[in-house]
């Protein structure tokens, strides 16, 4: 029996980019792994090393947690909670923090990308993040984290920190591996097909959120950049617009790039756009749906309680253990 986990910020509002990068496929997993065991959290300590309005970050953080149930998550086979109503992961960031360098985290690219536009007043929260994200990870001894592209760097840091403490230690944390998706792992911004989709983003032109309606939803896909070829092919590299709208396209239809193009013999774009923005907006309109269901049904606390409780014990008796394994406290 393998342990996989993951988490969502929620910071921003979530994206299609969300969905088919890391939610969908972590309900796809949830499927067919009928042995495993899923834990899942709304990552709401991450959320907050960027300022955020109170009222709308306690919003947000049930909606994330509303979508993933609408998403199709199986409340009785994922532990589903709230970061920071488990103090464990705080503690145990903190605790990373004392074997992660200061060289580790400046090279992480998130950091990079916003200390190179010139943004002052970011928190050290911001900086430390990725040891706080190690520890979510970490405290549940996850074998594997789905996430999309975006997460691998962090992955990756995640997995030196749990080594260096098993090195120091003796092995006591699993080395999670991440699974990134072959298709769909970085879906991009329709504007701007060389940035990633992103919530934060300010040009919304270029980005689909799961709570935009059809008419929004069909306007944002025609209006795509694509390029003057006028032939549906998948090459990223030349048509990188157009190729972001067949992984989208894939990810939600489940064919590969290839059934797809073979779909659109053309000529010209027209009606491979709509087909694409046809397909987003059923695939959205269903999660609205469910999204208002899960929402009317009242069910969501209940299901949150019970994930603190489960989650919770878990962490509680790791965290202690690696206390005493530093020496921290009386206790052996
Ligand atoms: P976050 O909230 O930025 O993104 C959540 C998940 O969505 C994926 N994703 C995308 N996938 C494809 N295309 C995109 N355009 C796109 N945008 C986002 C992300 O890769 C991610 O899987 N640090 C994490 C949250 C986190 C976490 C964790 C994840 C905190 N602790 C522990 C896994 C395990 C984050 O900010 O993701």
């Amino acid at each position: 029996m393998k342990r996989i986990l993951s988490g969502i910020k929620p910071s921003g509002t979530l994206t299609l980019g969300n969905y088919i990068g890391a939610i969908s496929k972590f309900v796809e997993l949830q499927k067919k792994r009928p042995e495993d065991e899923f834990y899942l959290f709304v990552a709401d300590l991450h959320a907050i090393t960027i300022p955020q309005e109170t009222a709308l970050l306690r919003k947000r953080t049930r909606d994330v947690a509303a979508m993933y149930l609408a998403a199709g998550i199986d409340p009785e086979r994922t532990v589903l909670f709230i970061q920071s109503e488990i103090k464990e992961h705080a503690e145990l960031g903190y605790l990373l923090q004392c074997f992660t360098y200061i060289g580790e985290l400046e090279r992480m690219t998130q950091f990079k990308d916003k200390s190179k536009k010139g943004e002052t007043g970011l928190s050290s929260a911001f900086f430390s993040y990725p040891a706080l994200m190690a520890a979510d990870i970490i405290l549940y001894d996850a074998d594997y984290v789905p996430v999309g592209e975006d997460q691998k760097q962090h992955l990756e840091l995640t997995r030196d920190i749990a080594a260096r403490f098993n090195n120091r230690f003796g092995a006591f944390f699993t080395v999670p591996e991440p699974l990134i998706p072959e298709v769909g792992a970085r879906i991009m911004d329709l504007q701007d097909p060389t940035k990633k989709m992103s919530k934060s983003e300010d040009s919304d032109k270029g980005c689909i959120t799961l709570y935009d309606d059809r008419a929004t939803i069909m306007k944002k896909i025609r209006s795509a950049v694509t390029d003057s070829v006028g032939i549906v092919r998948f090459d990223p590299e030349n048509q990188p617009g157009l190729a972001n709208l067949i992984t989208i396209y894939a990810a939600l239809s489940g064919l590969s790039p290839a059934e797809v193009v073979s779909k659109f013999p053309g000529p010209g774009y027209a009606p491979f756009k709509d087909a694409c923005a046809d397909l987003v907006a059923d695939a959205i309109g269903t999660l609205q749906k469910r999204y208002e269901d899960v929402i009317s049904s009242g069910t969501l606390d209940a299901i949150l309680d019970r994930g603190r409780d489960v989650a919770g014990k878990v962490a509680f008796k790791k965290l202690e253990k690696a206390k005493q394994k530093i020496g921290l406290g009386r206790k052996r």
